[in-house]
């Protein structure tokens, strides 16, 4: 199968492209401002998706069979720092893919998060009302009604073509080694920062490798369209996933600080408390299983620049704000 993938330097992204490859996949991998290779990808191009015509245009001389979208900005903070540019990659962007993914024939899976919701009231099924609280969040949602939106706008015939995966928090190795959970952790670390963890924030964290697998079944299996779920196979807490990053790597516990939402309720306003969300259809229909969070954990590798920085001090400051 040939792919389209954009975002293919992203945390989600390299883990979808070393995994098509393998399965024997083409990958014609799309990166903004990453300036290396990609593994796994066949043909990289680098474009700016604040416009999407570049996108367009190279979806209709690649004729991909499916076009898999993975880039984002995708951190709240980032979103309301600049929020039109936001807006165009995170909703005009899947937009304009969905609707030539239609003209083409070719398969759409768009991946949206889990912070669509509130969190006040899991679990959270396809089904739910979406509730954001927060920009980041809201733009997630409005993506997901454009998408299938655009796809429907053009459907030719009962098969839906475009999939939009709800995702959690993700784990993994990414190529700069600053994206992922873990990595935060070490950049905090690094500054002489200890972490202040909540106790009472639930995530069903998951693997890149894990969500990637998912999304490259799905991308071959088209009679499974519309909204979806895909997680971890367990709920943890902040707290717990500090906790079991620590001892992956042989880290001082002392470096991570457990505390309840309630200790520091100026930051709790926008963060949703318990994401858990129902997988229903897609833990029925998929060979791929949810990953336990510990078989996630065992992959997690120290990235390049942690051997290369100035040694740590060994007493850290405890922050200003808990972990995002
Ligand atoms: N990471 C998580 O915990 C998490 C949780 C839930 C949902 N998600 C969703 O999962 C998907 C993948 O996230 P991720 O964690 O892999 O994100 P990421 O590591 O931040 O990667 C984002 C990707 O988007 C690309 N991109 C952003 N703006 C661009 C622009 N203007 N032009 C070209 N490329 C641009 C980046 O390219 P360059 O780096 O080359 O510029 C990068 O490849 C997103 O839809 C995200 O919302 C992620």
């Amino acid at each position: 199968m040939k792919i389209l993938l954009t975002g293919a330097s992203g945390l989600l992204g390299t883990a979808v492209a070393r995994a098509a490859a393998a399965a024997g996949d083409e990958v014609v991998g799309v990166v903004g401002r990453w300036p290396g290779a990609v593994p796994g990808v066949a043909r990289l191009v680098s474009l700016d998706l604040a416009d999407s015509a570049g996108v367009v245009a190279l979806a209709r001389a690649e004729r991909p069979h499916a076009i898999l979208n993975c880039a984002a900005i995708a951190e709240p903070a980032a979103c309301d720092a600049a929020p039109e540019l936001a807006q165009r990659v995170n909703v005009e962007l899947p937009a304009a893919l969905a609707a030539v993914a239609r003209e083409l024939g070719a398969r759409f899976v768009h991946v949206s998060s889990e912070q669509v919701f509130d969190g006040a009231t899991p679990p959270y099924s396809i089904a739910s009302p979406v509730s954001p609280l927060h920009r980041y969040g809201r733009q997630k949602a409005e993506s997901e009604g454009r998408v299938l939106g655009a796809a429907e706008a053009h459907a030719l015939g009962a098969d839906p073509c475009a999939a939009v995966v709800r995702v959690p928090l993700l784990f993994g190795n990414s190529l700069g080694g600053r994206r992922s959970v873990h990595e935060k952790f070490l950049e905090a670390w690094s500054a002489g920062k200890t972490m202040k963890l909540f106790t009472d924030e639930i995530r069903a964290v998951a693997s890149a490798e894990n969500v990637a697998a998912a999304l490259l079944e799905l991308a071959a299996r088209p009679e499974l369209g519309g909204v979806l779920h895909w997680t971890g196979a367990e709920p943890v807490s902040r707290w717990e996933m500090g906790r079991a990053i620590c001892a992956h790597f042989g880290f001082p516990p002392a470096w991570i600080e457990p505390v309840p939402r309630t200790a520091l309720p100026e930051f709790t306003a926008t963060r949703p408390r318990d994401l858990t969300l129902d997988l229903a259809p897609l833990d029925r229909e998929l060979r791929v299983r949810p990953e336990r969070f510990a078989a996630a954990m065992e992959r997690l590798v120290l990235p390049a620049w942690w051997s290369e920085r100035k040694a740590p001090s060994t007493n850290l400051q405890a922050p200003e704000k808990p972990q995002t």
